[in-house]
C-alpha cells in the first residue's frame, strides 16, 4: 500500500484571516491536499497564550473553519479539526516539555518578541508555546510542515526534540521537514508597507481580510499608502507601497510583475489602484460568498469538526500510547492490548 506523505499545519484563530493567510498558507494547503494526507487544524490552544475574549475566540474558531472550507480545503480529502478537540496535543506537550531545556525555549525569537510586546503577561504558556507546536506535529508523524519563515525556528526545535527522544528511546517520532512555500509573495501592510500585513494590526485600513465586502476593499485600496513617483514599476526598496499593490494585483489576476508593468505603461498609480480594486473584489467574491453561506450552516461545520476530530484522534492516540509505553507509564487498564508496543516503529503508524 502506498501511503501519501503526511502534512500537518495550523492557523491560530486569534483574528480574522487576511489575504496574507491565503497566499502564505491556505493556497498552498489546497494545492497539497491531493498528493498528501493533510491534517489542518485551528490552533485555539496556541491563541490563549495572549488574552482572548471568550465569546470572540469561540466565534473566530468557527469562522476560521468556515474560511478553510471557503478557500478550498476539502474535508473528504483532508482532516480538518480544532486543536482543543484532540486532548493528545496537551498530553504529548507535557511529555515533550520534560525533554526541552529552559534555554531552548528562551532562545526562540518569537518568544523574545512576544514577551517584549506583552510585558505585563509573560506567561509560561507563551514560553512553552513551541513545545505544544512540536506536539501538534509529532503526534501525526508528519513528514512535512508548511509554515511561514517566522515558524522555521519552532520547526527546528521540533526536529531536535524528535531526534532527542528517538535517540534515547528508539524510533518513535518521524522527524519532520519544513515546507517553506515557493517564494510566496509576502503581503505588506497597506498603511505601512515596510511592515508585514498582520491580522492584529489596530488599523483596519492596513489589512485586507478574506471576508472584506466590495466597499471595504474600495476604501482600503483608495487609502493605501503609495510612494512618490509616477510610473508603475516594481521596486521593493524604493517603492514598497506601490510594489505591494503590484503583488496584490499579481495575486488577484495571476499576471506576472513584468506583465503588470507593461499593462500600466504610460498610466499612473490611480489606474493601478482602480484595476486592483476591481480585481480584488472579483478574486475575493467566491471566498466571501461561500464563507457567508457556511456561516449560517453551523450544524454542517460542527459535523465536519466531529469527523475531523475523530480521524485526528485515531492517529494522535496511537502516537501518544507509543510514547507512554516508551517512557514507562503503566498502560491504562482500558487501553486495548493492540496498542503499539516497544517494538513498534513509528513507520508502522
Ligand atoms: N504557531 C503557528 C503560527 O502562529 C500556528 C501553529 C500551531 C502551527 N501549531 C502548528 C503551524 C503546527 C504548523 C504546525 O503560525
Amino acid at each position: 500500500m502506498t501511503q501519501r506523505p503526511v502534512i500537518l499545519s495550523g492557523i491560530q484563530p486569534s483574528g480574522r484571516l487576511t489575504i496574507g493567510h491565503y497566499t502564505g498558507a491556505l493556497r498552498n494547503w489546497v494545492a497539497l491536499q491531493q498528493s498528501h494526507q493533510c491534517y489542518f487544524m485551528v490552533a485555539d490552544l496556541h491563541a490563549i497564550t495572549v488574552r482572548q475574549d471568550p465569546a470572540e475566540l469561540r466565534q473566530r474558531t468557527l469562522e476560521t473553519v468556515a474560511l478553510f472550507l471557503a478557500c478550498g480545503i476539502d474535508p473528504t480529502q483532508s482532516v480538518l479539526f480544532v486543536q482543543s478537540h484532540v486532548p493528545e496535543h496537551t498530553q504529548l506537550a507535557w511529555v515533550l516539555s520534560c525533554w526541552t531545556s529552559m534555554g531552548e525555549c528562551s532562545r526562540m525569537t518569537q518568544f523574545k518578541e512576544k514577551s517584549a510586546q506583552h510585558r505585563h503577561l509573560v506567561n509560561v504558556g507563551l514560553f512553552a508555546y513551541p513545545i505544544l507546536m512540536a506536539a501538534d506535529i509529532l503526534l501525526y508523524q508528519a513528514d512535512l510542515v508548511p509554515v511561514g519563515a517566522d515558524q522555521k525556528q519552532h520547526l527546528e526545535l521540533t526536529r531536535n526534540l524528535a531526534e532527542r527522544f528517538n535517540h534515547h528511546y528508539g524510533p518513535t517520532f518521524r522527524v519532520p521537514e519544513p515546507y517553506i512555500p515557493p517564494v510566496g509573495a509576502k503581503i505588506m501592510s497597506l498603511q505601512d508597507p515596510t511592515k508585514k500585513m498582520s491580522k492584529s494590526d489596530p488599523n483596519e485600513n492596513a489589512i485586507l481580510f478574506l471576508t472584506d465586502p466590495p466597499d471595504a476593499i474600495r476604501r482600503k485600496i483608495r487609502r493605501a499608502i503609495t510612494d512618490s513617483g509616477r510610473e508603475v514599476r516594481y521596486d521593493e526598496q524604493q517603492r514598497p507601497g506601490l510594489s505591494n499593490l503590484m503583488v496584490l494585483y499579481h495575486i488577484a489576476t495571476g499576471k506576472s510583475i513584468p506583465e503588470i508593468e507593461r499593462e500600466f505603461e504610460g498610466a499612473g498609480y490611480a489606474d493601478l489602484k482602480a484595476a486592483l480594486t476591481e480585481a480584488l473584489i472579483e478574486f475575493l467574491r467566491p471566498i466571501r460568498e461561500e464563507y457567508e453561506r457556511l456561516q449560517n450552516a453551523t450544524d454542517y461545520l460542527m459535523s465536519i469538526l466531529a469527523q475531523g476530530a475523530e480521524k485526528a484522534r485515531t492517529r494522535a492516540h496511537q502516537t501518544l500510547q507509543l510514547v507512554y509505553e516508551r517512557i514507562g507509564l503503566l498502560l491504562a487498564p482500558w487501553e486495548s492490548v493492540s496498542t503499539p508496543t516497544a517494538n513498534t516503529h513509528h513507520a508502522d503508524l
